[in-house]
Formats: structure tokens, sequence, C-alpha cells
């Protein structure tokens, strides 16, 4: 039996997003048409954009559909930049442990003459509220600060830390893709959302837009998106998004994937790991740890060859593990942040199979270290 416990990097499909999907795969349909085809194209990425707007509690109009969670970050943040009009609020502040598509703005931002500064996070990769206040000036534009760490699965503040960029003029955009549907909180004026980490199709996010942002599109042609994101729907992905979206959000799996999680870790703890998070909110599906002494790269492969999908969580780039710089800003050193590993638990979770995985785990690092000596 194999054990696929990397549900924070994709999740499978649910069968009836794609069932929903099915029809809009084949026949011609472009939203953007008048004729009838289009016409009914239309209605269903607007029906998409209802359940979207519902699944969070916003208006229709406040949702911009984007090709991903990457896209519709860069879009927050890249965007707001560009409608700024006012030349004295110039700074940008991005929490230091923020996914990727936050961070690898930063080099845009800069040349588009914004001073970046990274909001420091603690040793479980929280952002900490006292660190933004003394960031915060009435010189930032901007605060982007993630709803969860999808490395660690530790949770923000997000209503606190939304509130403080709000009393300093700022505007606050969340990245909510391990959040969305369930564990989302509704703050700030942006945040980004992904299709693909809560069963549905790959390739599809959104943008939630607070009516009356100021904000550029990045993507310019056809007009699409009330001028805020050109490019023409991908009307199947967003009604299989929509439909795994209203599926989360009735049907909430947040105590099959604790039980599960709880008793992988307990074992892991038992034997030599040692868990990222320990206190405060986190996840229910998340499980960060490190085997002292045993890279993760080593670690995922021979887990791979025993029938475990798991995951660092951290960049793998030129083909080799980066150092993670979630653990990087959390203090470990750079060997440390090598050694990190990430098992996340998805719906279909059960504590036996969570043991039988931790039983596999336990065995592959005890084989490494025997090897070593
Ligand atoms: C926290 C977070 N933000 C953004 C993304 C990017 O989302 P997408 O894969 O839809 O581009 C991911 C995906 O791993 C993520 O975990």
């Amino acid at each position: 039996m194999r054990h696929y416990l990397d549900h924070a990097a994709t999740t499978p499909l649910l069968p009836e997003s794609r069932e929903a999907m099915l029809p809009w795969l084949g026949p011609v349909a472009n939203a953007s048409s008048l004729h009838s085809e289009g016409r009914a194209a239309r209605a269903a990425v607007d029906s998409a954009r209802q359940a979207i707007a519902e699944c969070i509690g916003c208006l229709f109009g406040e949702i911009v559909f984007t090709s991903s969670g990457t896209e519709a970050a860069n879009l927050a943040l890249i965007g707001s930049a560009l409608a700024n009009s006012n030349p004295g609020r110039n700074r940008i502040l991005v929490g230091a442990t923020e996914h990727h598509c936050v961070l690898h703005c930063t080099p845009l931002l800069q040349r588009l003459g914004y001073l970046v500064d990274e909001v420091p996070a603690d040793r479980e990769s929280r952002i900490v509220p006292g660190a933004l206040c003394e960031l915060l000036g009435d010189d930032v534009l901007l605060v982007s600060v993630m709803q969860a760490n999808n490395e660690t699965g530790a949770v923000n503040e997000t209503r606190e830390l939304a509130a403080m960029a709000a009393s300093s003029g700022a505007l606050f955009h969340s990245d909510a893709v391990q959040t969305f549907p369930q564990r989302f909180v509704f703050a700030g004026d942006l945040v980004s959302m992904s299709s693909h980490k809560t069963y549905g199709p790959a390739g599809v996010g959104a943008l939630y837009i607070r009516a009356g942002t100021k904000i550029s599109p990045v993507s310019l042609g056809g007009g699409q998106e009330r001028d805020m994101r050109a490019g023409t729907e991908n009307v199947a992905a967003l009604v299989g998004f929509a439909h795994a979206a209203n599926h989360f959000r009735n049907n909430d799996f947040g105590s099959e994937m604790r039980a599960a999680r709880d008793a992988l870790a307990a074992e892991l703890l038992l034997h030599g790991f040692e868990a990222t998070v320990r206190h405060g909110p986190i996840l229910p599906g998340h499980f960060h740890c490190r085997c002292p002494g045993i890279d993760s790269e080593r670690m995922l492969i021979r887990l791979d060859r025993a029938g475990v999908s798991a995951s660092s969580g951290a960049a793998c780039s030129s083909g080799s593990l980066e150092p993670s710089h979630v653990l990087l800003a959390c203090g470990y050193t750079p060997k440390e942040a090598r050694e990190g590993l990430r098992f996340s638990f998805g719906k279909d979770a059960t504590v036996e199979a969570a043991l039988d995985a931790a039983r596999l785990v336990i065995d592959v690092a005890e084989r490494i270290k025997r090897g070593r000596h």
C-alpha cells in the first residue's frame, strides 16, 4: 500500500469535480462570445464566481479568477504597486516565511521603486505581530502575510495582523492557499486562493479584491475578468474549482486528518524526530519535523522507494534541495534547514494508515542511521 502524504503540495481531483468539468472539456465555449455557446460558458463562469464568493462571504464582483495561487499573489503585490499613486507610500512588508510566489516579487517591486522589508518570524514560523508593529509606518503601501505556512502548517494571527496594517493605512494581502476553504480567514483587502490544494484541478486560482481597492492588471489583452486579468477563461477548470470549494465548505475532514497526523507524529517523536511546531494553532493535516543528522533529500528518496510520498516543503532547484527559507527564517542553521520533512494528510486519512506509514518512516530513518556507521 502506498501512502500519499503530500496533500499540502497538491490534492487528487475530487471525482464529483471531475464529473462537473467533463461537459466543459468537449464543446467550443469562449465565455466572451455572444452566441449561445458563449453565453452558456459565461453562465458557468458566473456561477463558479458566485460559488467562490459565497465560500468566503464576499461580493460576486470582488473575485478575480487567475491561473493559480501564484498568479493571484503576484497580482496582489505587483498590481497594488503599479496602482499606487502616492510616492510617500513606497515600502512593502512581506512575512519572512511567505511562499516564493510572494517573496520572489521582491526584485520586481524594487525595480518599481519600492523598499521591501521582511517581517521576522518566530521559531515556529509564525509572523510576530510586535515585529510587524515596529516596521509599520505611514510610508507602508502593503503588508503580505500568509494565513498558514505551507511547510510547517503553523497558522498566523491573520485578523490581528490585518487590523494592524489597516490602522497604519496600509493594504493587507493574505495568501490563503493552505487555508481555503475550511480554515479560511476573511480579513484584509486582498486574499489569494488556489484550486488544487482543495481537490480541484491545478492551474486555477482566485484573488479576492475588496471593492474599492486600487489595483492595476498585470496581464493585458482581451479585457476578461473586468479588465483585471486578460486571457480566455478556462471554463472547465473554473467549474471544477467551484465544485471542489463548495464540497469542502460543507464537509470538514479536520478531525480525521488531525487524528491521523497525531498518530504519525506521536510515533515519529518517540523515535528521534523533532517537531517544528509544538505550540499554538496549526493546520490539522500538517506534521513538519526533522530527523537530526539526515538530510531530507536522502530521506525523501528512500521514503519514496519504501512507499511513502512526503516532501520537505522546500524548493528544489537544479535537482537538489535548497535549505528551506522557512526554517532559516525560524533560526535553524543551513544544515538543519536541509533536514525538514513534511507529512500532510488529506480527507481520506485514517489512523491505521498513518501508523503503517510511521512504521515505514522509522524503518527508513533507522536504516540510514545504521548505514552511516
Ligand atoms: C502557501 C502557498 N501559496 C501559494 C502557492 C502557489 O499556489 P499555486 O500552486 O496554485 O500556484 C502554494 C503552493 O504550493 C502555497 O502552498
